[in-house]
């Protein structure tokens, strides 16, 4: 054949593709969610997410020594609240002694280096499993507003560098803004949860908070998969609003809206590898059906290439360990 372009000539070698590779992945890029519980030396391992489990602080901390070996430096806090301690303000969520405060302030004074991010949503401490308030079968915006704002100012004094509002309430990242700013948190940064969707892939995450909704579902405030325009909107507001960084969520099943953002953004975006796409992998690999490594870096890849400038994923520790081997 008389061929003038042979696109295999860029492919001959590792050399030659390790060259021109267009996408790069580093620890450095990586965000490590991870669960906590109360007691001491737990290590309680999650069922529906194999390889995860819930610690409590002291092993955390150790656990945190250990992963920043492999360049990690941060990690997104999700606390199991004990049923005893919900109620339908989630009151729990201002609690000075309770788990949150206790891991921030611990984790914060033996890491000073390494950033703490704190979820602002009431649903780990609300009766109701939802993330604001509900009266009469209805979530209220505003009054939920005013808790979370209450919430995230709590969470920077304990020591939290960012906070990360995940419930979708509108105008939650200006009113955060405002009470962090008016209590001197200037330096706290808000990663927004921008086009957060109403997903089926929260399932595990659920399962190891056991934060399900009581009643009804998320669709009056998370966003519905079949919308991309929207997510735009929310991700002008977000950052109209004051965000840091806005995040997508789910990231497997919307890398389209990935792209979309990073094309109007003016701040780094973020995408959420989250629970149920960590746990497709790991179950399919037990299986035998692919390379569980194999096919871990290719989608945190497909994230990068998509656009995010930060990934947040449990496969943390397991992609960082790789990359350090690599190099
Ligand atoms: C709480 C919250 C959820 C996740 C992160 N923060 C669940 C939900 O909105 O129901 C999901 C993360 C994951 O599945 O890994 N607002």
């Amino acid at each position: 054949m008389k061929l003038i372009s042979r696109p295999r000539r860029n492919r001959k070698n590792q050399q030659i593709r390790d060259l021109i590779a267009e996408t790069s992945l580093t620890p450095q890029q990586l965000i490590y969610p991870v669960f906590l519980c109360e007691g001491k030396a737990q290590e309680q391992a999650l069922k529906t997410l194999p390889g995860q489990c819930r610690y409590s602080v002291d092993v955390l901390s150790k656990k945190i020594s250990h992963w920043k070996e492999f360049g990690l430096s941060h990690f997104a806090l999700f606390p199991q609240i004990d049923e005893s301690k919900k109620d339908p303000q989630g009151k729990e969520a201002l609690n000075e002694n309770g788990l949150l405060a206790q891991a921030l302030k611990q984790l914060k004074d033996q890491h000073p280096e390494i950033s703490f991010i704190a979820d602002v949503a009431l649903d780990p401490y609300s009766s109701d499993g939802h993330d604001g308030v509900v009266k009469n079968g209805q979530i209220l915006n505003d009054e939920s507003v005013e808790l979370l704002a209450k919430m995230a100012v709590k969470q920077a004094a304990w020591g939290a560098d960012w906070v990360a509002p995940s419930d979708m309430m509108d105008g939650r990242i200006g009113a955060i803004r405002q009470a962090l700013d008016q209590e001197g948190f200037t330096e706290t940064a808000i990663l927004a949860y921008t086009a957060k969707y109403a997903s089926s892939f929260y399932g595990p995450f659920r399962e190891a908070l056991a934060s399900a909704p009581k009643a009804g579902d998320k669709k009056t405030y998370q966003m519905d998969p079949r919308n991309a325009q929207e997510a735009l909107r929310e991700a002008r507001l977000d950052m109209a609003e004051g965000a840091d960084m806005i995040m997508v969520k789910p990231g497997l099943a919307y890398l389209d809206i990935i792209y979309r953002l990073k094309q109007i953004s003016e701040v780094p975006v973020a995408a959420y590898n989250v629970s149920g796409e960590y746990a497709m992998i790991q179950f399919a690999a037990q299986a035998g059906a692919l390379d569980g490594d194999q096919a871990m870096m290719e989608m945190l890849m497909g994230f990068r290439r998509a656009g995010a400038d930060t990934i947040l994923t449990y496969f943390a520790p397991m992609a960082a360990k790789l990359l350090m081997a690599a190099k």
